[in-house]
């Protein structure tokens, strides 16, 4: 029923050359019958992905393209910063919010991911929200009221019908680019209490359509497995999201 979805977050990687050359290969061989796929480049190499991508085949929900981050205002004096309007005007169809790597070094707090996802709402763009706690906070125990937390947070203020067009990811800090991924069980866990907070904040109906996406450590060989998970709807992937043929497997053991 929910149709899943594999991301490749390329994070502040790659020369223009190789965005080029990675979408490429991945617009030639990705499969979009049993999942969406999305590519996140930098914001800088956003447009030669899409031309790119372009070239090869329909850009859309399907086969999307999508930004890292986004600024909450909508035009004027922010220097450094993109608006959404600017990445409708490119035809960018998703935006990552709240990544732990902006939350952590570029001081984004809830407060500011809710502004973003109130604006980016308020456009055409998909949002996918990340949320995930850190080793410190899971070891004591924290989990659950750390990404309560920031989901409360993200979404506060926001309408059912609005929220029904975000997608979650649920990226454990300990996960991200340390090799250690959470078990099927750990991450299937945290998807169930994330979409249990949803249909309590809205409704069964969001809940069960929530496509919640898992990040950390994704690799070709533990895909497929945390993909079979009941909750899991997905993967917002990194590191193996920078070599086409890896990324390729992962998408391929989506159900
Ligand atoms: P890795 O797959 O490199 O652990 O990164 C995950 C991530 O942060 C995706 O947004």
């Amino acid at each position: 029923m929910r149709r899943p979805l594999i991301a490749g977050n390329w994070k502040m990687n790659l020369t223009r050359e190789q965005s080029r050359n990675l979408a490429t290969a991945i617009a030639m061989d990705a499969n979009t019958s049993r999942a969406d796929v999305v590519l996140c480049p930098p914001a800088i190499y956003l447009e030669t992905v899409l031309e790119t991508a372009r070239s090869i085949r329909t850009v859309g929900n399907e086969f999307g393209i999508g930004a890292q981050n986004v600024y909450d205002k909508p035009n004027g004096a922010f220097t450094g910063e993109i608006s959404t309007a600017m990445l409708e005007d490119l035809g960018i169809g998703y935006v990552i919010l709240g990544h732990s790597e902006r939350r952590q070094f570029m001081h984004e707090s809830d407060d500011v991911v809710n502004a973003k996802l109130n604006t980016v709402l308020a456009s055409s763009l998909t949002p996918i929200v990340c949320v995930g706690e850190t080793l410190e906070e899971r070891e004591a125990g924290r989990t659950l009221e750390v990404v309560g937390r920031q989901f409360e947070g993200a979404f506060a203020g926001v309408s059912e019908g609005l929220a029904s067009r975000a997608i979650l990811a649920y990226e454990p800090v300990w996960a991200i680019g340390t090799g250690k991924t959470a078990t099927p069980e750990q991450a299937q866990e945290v998807h169930h209490d994330l979409r249990k907070l949803a249909v309590l904040r809205y409704n069964s109906a969001l809940g069960d359509s929530l496509r919640i996406l898992y990040g950390g450590s994704v690799k070709a060989d533990n895909a497929a497995e945390l993909l079979s998970q009941a909750d899991i709807d997905g993967a917002l992937v990194g590191g193996a999201s920078l070599q086409a043929d890896t990324f390729l497997r992962i998408i391929a053991a989506a159900r």
